[in-house]
């Protein structure tokens, strides 16, 4: 019998995984890699619709974006795109797969939360998949765990923070630790000891610093370290798994590093922001645009987060995209107390990851895979149908071209803001095609619309290395 032709192949290329890296040939059908086969392998017999010549260039498995917050209401502020604008402009970026948070309104039970993120979900391009959030008090947290993992959700995401809208105390950090580990899931936390950040808040209003200028100084690393530090303690206490959102400084990651060899599954995420941008955008222009939580830190903690990124202990780079606009950014910036938080990144965290560590030869192409795409479809349960490029897993692949650079302008990019924290950075590291699940959506530049066919990822269950 003849055997199906394929619908696409992808030839001459350097294929980059986690765990190899070689010239091969792609063969895609249906959705998924069919097989990799040797660069000798003649393919005019596969029959297939369509063939690119990738020679000379890299090919790498779709990225996946463990942090992004999708048309997120918090507090005075809604951000700025929805899963249509969002999930294209994380396919431009060679995201495909994208992890939004369902976060409860003071008002709403987290499985509301949960079920109209689901339902915005279905106008997404990209494959998606969410975590669930617990805030406050709530009672009967085994029970909203369980419907968690019945809607296909086994990560949800607790806070330190933001008090009277998101803040929860060690009884629930406790209980849905306990409550996440039976059901082989993960809590993830952002850990920033609020009594801290009051403090500093307070001290800055007596000192005239509370504006964005301020920023820096309204939650010092040792919030972060003592919130983390008590976490670890919670997780070590319940023998739960934990994973720490946007860590700033190398401290926090020395803490997961020791966590980690006392036994306990702590895993360290840190986004590009404060990997390459450092304080001094706080004495620039506009600095409410790089208002976020954590803030950006000095120099000489920014390299030292860098070498724990180089040096393989932090797991992920996630985006923590958050689309709000410069005027959006200004309304509130004489006191941050009551400003939106967050950076646009969904699109640039690919480029400039790139450009900044693997372009300038600090990191691997297979650590760059390993932290963009691999450990996060790990520690969201989608491995290896996400994260790789094997036979099985979905098609969902970045073509790039390591000579080539163009600058970050905000004109070219696709969320919906008119501000970008790179802006006029030269990078290397663009993609330059993508494919998910097998369909052509950025093809040497040009970004085409697929429709609505992002489809929800159910997590299975976690397994931790
Ligand atoms: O500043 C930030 N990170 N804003 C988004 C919400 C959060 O804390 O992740
Ligand atoms: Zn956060
Ligand atoms: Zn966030």
């Amino acid at each position: 019998m003849k055997p199906e032709p394929a619908d696409l192949v992808i030839e001459g290329g350097t294929v980059v995984t986690e765990s190899w890296a070689g010239p091969a040939t792609i063969v895609v059908r249906d959705g998924r890699v069919l097989s990799l086969l040797s660069p000798n392998v003649s393919t005019s017999s596969l029959g297939a619709a369509r063939t690119i010549d990738a020679t000379g260039r890299l090919v790498l498995p779709g990225a996946v974006d463990p942090h992004c917050h999708i048309a997120v209401p918090l507090g005075e502020f809604v951000t700025l795109d929805d899963f249509q604008t969002a999930s294209l402009a994380a396919l431009a970026g060679g995201t495909t797969t994208i992890v939004d948070f369902a976060i409860p309104t003071p008002d709403e039970h987290p499985m509301e939360a949960l079920e109209a993120k689901l339902e915005m979900g279905r106008s997404s391009r990209c494959d998606y998949a969410l975590h669930g959030c617990v805030a406050g008090t709530p009672s009967d947290i085994p029970g909203i765990v369980r419907d968690f993992v019945a809607a296909g959700v086994r990560t949800v995401k607790l806070f330190t923070t933001y008090r009277d809208l998101l803040m929860v105390g060690t009884e629930t950090i406790e209980a849905v630790m306990t409550a996440l580990a039976v059901a082989s899931g993960l809590t993830y936390v952002h850990a920033e000891d609020n009594s801290l950040v009051e403090a500093a808040q307070d001290e800055a209003v007596r000192t005239g610093h509370i504006d964005a200028a301020g920023m820096a100084g309204t939650r010092p690393a040792a919030a972060e370290e003592r919130a983390v530090a008590e976490v670890l303690a919670a997780a070590e206490r319940t023998g739960a798994p934990v994973y720490f959102v946007h860590q700033s400084t190398p401290d926090v990651v020395d803490q997961v590093v020791r966590a980690r060899q006392r036994g306990v599954r702590a895993f360290s995420e840190s986004c590009p922001h404060y990997l390459i941008l450092d304080d001094s955008v706080y004495a620039g222009d506009r600095p409410e645009r790089y208002v976020c939580c954590p803030p950006i830190r000095d120099r000489v903690t920014v390299d030292g987060l860098v070498s724990r990124l180089v040096d393989g202990f932090l797991h992920t780079v996630g985006s923590d995209h958050c689309c709000y606009d410069s005027s959006q950014k200004a309304l509130r910036a004489a006191d941050v107390r009551a400003m939106p938080n967050g950076l646009p990144g969904v699109e640039t965290r690919w480029p400039v990851v790139w450009d900044a560590f693997v372009a300038s030869e600090r990191m691997s192409a297979q650590r760059f895979v390993e932290v963009m795409a691999t450990n996060p479809a790990r520690l969201n349960g989608l491995f290896p149908r996400k994260g790789t490029i094997a036979p099985g897993s979905d098609a969902d692949l970045v073509i790039l071209d390591p000579s080539e650079s163009r600058p970050v302008r905000v004109q070219d990019l696709h969320m919906q803001t008119d501000y970008t924290p790179y802006e006029g950075r030269d990078v290397t590291g663009w993609p330059s095609t993508v494919i998910a699940r097998g369909r052509l959506v950025l093809d040497e530049g040009k970004l085409i619309d697929p429709g609505p066919v992002g489809e929800f990822l159910p997590a299975e269950p976690l397994t931790f290395d």
